[in-house]
């Protein structure tokens, strides 16, 4: 019994944990204000949890607000549709794949696709 205890204890302890961190994919198109030219970034959280720290990209370990590559600061997207998005490319997503050397890093279909 103390055993099942135990493993029901943890089962909702890592489920608490997966909740936390957020969604495994996150439709970017909601950063876009107008109608797109690109299509509408899938990004992979997932993937970039398993590769980064959390706060490599938020201001908190919890999530939550984003974090500017380039000061440190808090980074609000601001994407006007149609137009190409110099900083959501250069201050966040670009930056970080140029340091870390991530193959195609900034090739327009690695994202819009
Ligand atoms: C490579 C960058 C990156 C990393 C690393 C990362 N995240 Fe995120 N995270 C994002 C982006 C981008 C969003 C979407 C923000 C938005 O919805 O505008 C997001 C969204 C979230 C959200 C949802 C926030 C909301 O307002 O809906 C949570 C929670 C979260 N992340 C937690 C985490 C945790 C915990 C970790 C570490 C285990 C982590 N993230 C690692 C980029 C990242
Ligand atoms: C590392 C990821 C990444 C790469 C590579 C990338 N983009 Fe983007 N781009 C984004 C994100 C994220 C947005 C904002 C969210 C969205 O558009 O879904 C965006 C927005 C845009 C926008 C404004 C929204 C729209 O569709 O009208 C344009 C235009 C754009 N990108 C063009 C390009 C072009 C051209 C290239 C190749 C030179 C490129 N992007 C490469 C991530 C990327
Ligand atoms: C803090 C660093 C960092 C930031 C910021 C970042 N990335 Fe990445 N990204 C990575 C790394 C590291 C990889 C390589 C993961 C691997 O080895 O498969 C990666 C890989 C990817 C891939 C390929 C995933 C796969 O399945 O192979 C996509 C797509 C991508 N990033 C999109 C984005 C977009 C869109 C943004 C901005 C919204 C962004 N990234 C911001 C670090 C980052």
């Amino acid at each position: 019994m103390r055993k099942l205890i135990a493993v029901v204890v943890i089962i909702c302890a890592a489920a608490l944990v997966a909740y936390a961190a957020g969604p495994a994919k996150i439709d970017l198109g909601k950063w876009v204000d107008g109608k797109a030219k690109k299509k509408a970034v899938q990004f992979p959280h997932d993937v970039h949890q398993a590769k980064n720290q959390c706060t490599d990209c938020h201001m908190t370990a919890e999530g939550g607000a984003l974090k500017n590559q380039k000061t440190g600061k808090e980074f609000k997207p601001m994407v006007k549709g149609g137009k190409t998005s110099n900083d959501v490319h250069k201050e966040f997503c670009w930056d970080c794949h140029k340091k870390k050397s991530v193959p195609k890093g900034k090739s327009c279909s690695k994202c819009h696709k």
